[in-house]
């Protein structure tokens, strides 16, 4: 096999339904170029169980430009695969050598049902960020950008936090399922900008609470979320979530 080409072993999980225990499935995918992403590997492994009569393994992919963090999936048990920083529509296939075996299976939280095969239901995120609420915006023209100064120092935070994609890497990683690394980065990127302090106290307490009623686990400060995380987001504001919680709690009537 000439060294652009791969011959792979995949096990992937196979799962039909959520009331399906699932289990792996071997495939072997021969010819296989360096040069594909993860995911356009993933579909030349369904052009062949479709030519073959087989159900296509089902993923989820948006834009593949690692913005929409929709390609969730475990690789070789790392969230996204081996590459740090990287999420697995922006994995290259030259990441893996002739012959190796990769094992392939969804995100396993029970926050995160398995939807099918490496889809799982991530909706308990949208939850959290719906009982984040609103920002006070005020009527009227756009007021001049120049009106409301931010610090450099505080815009980096800001946009540092936002950068957050909420695939849910940090959750899987987690030998806790804990979604701290999420929630503390929606809570930062509101609570340092000065639009977003009006509601802070109320957001964080708000946040929190959805974070452990659709069941995650809680922080034992391990920071393999951070190591997961395809955007670099720094466990800094998982510190920042707590002390945001804990001002709201001690310094308001929640
Ligand atoms: S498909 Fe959008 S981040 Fe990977």
């Amino acid at each position: 096999m000439s060294s652009d080409k791969l011959n792979l072993t995949l096990r992937v999980w196979r799962q039909s339904g959520p009331e399906d225990h699932g289990g792996f499935q071997t495939y072997r995918l021969a010819g296989v170029s360096t040069h594909m992403s993860f995911l356009e590997m993933l579909d030349v492994l369904n052009e062949k169980l479709i030519a073959d009569g087989e159900e296509p393994v089902a993923f989820d992919h948006d834009c593949r430009e690692g913005i929409c963090g929709m390609c969730s999936m475990m690789i070789n048990g790392q969230a996204h695969g081996p590459d740090r920083g990287t999420t697995t529509c922006q994995l290259h296939m030259r990441r893996f050598q002739d012959g190796q075996t990769i094992t392939i299976e969804p995100w396993r939280a029970a926050p995160f049902p398995v939807v099918r095969d490496l889809v799982v239901n991530r909706s308990a995120f949208d939850r959290i960020i719906q009982a984040g609420g609103y920002v006070s915006v005020n009527t009227g023209n756009a007021p001049d950008g120049n009106c409301i100064p931010v610090p450099s120092a505080t815009q980096e935070v800001a946009m540092d936090a936002a950068a957050c994609i909420g695939c849910g890497a940090c959750v899987a990683a987690c030998k806790n399922a804990s979604a701290m690394l999420f929630v503390s980065a929606k809570v930062s990127q509101l609570a340092t900008l000065p639009q977003g302090k009006a509601e802070r106290s109320q957001r964080v307490v708000n946040m929190v609470a959805a974070m452990d009623h659709e069941g995650f686990g809680s922080c034992t400060n391990t920071s393999e979320c951070e190591a997961a995380c395809p955007a670099e987001v720094s466990v800094a504001h998982i510190a920042r979530l707590n002390r945001e919680y804990s001002k709201a709690i001690l310094f308001s009537d929640h």
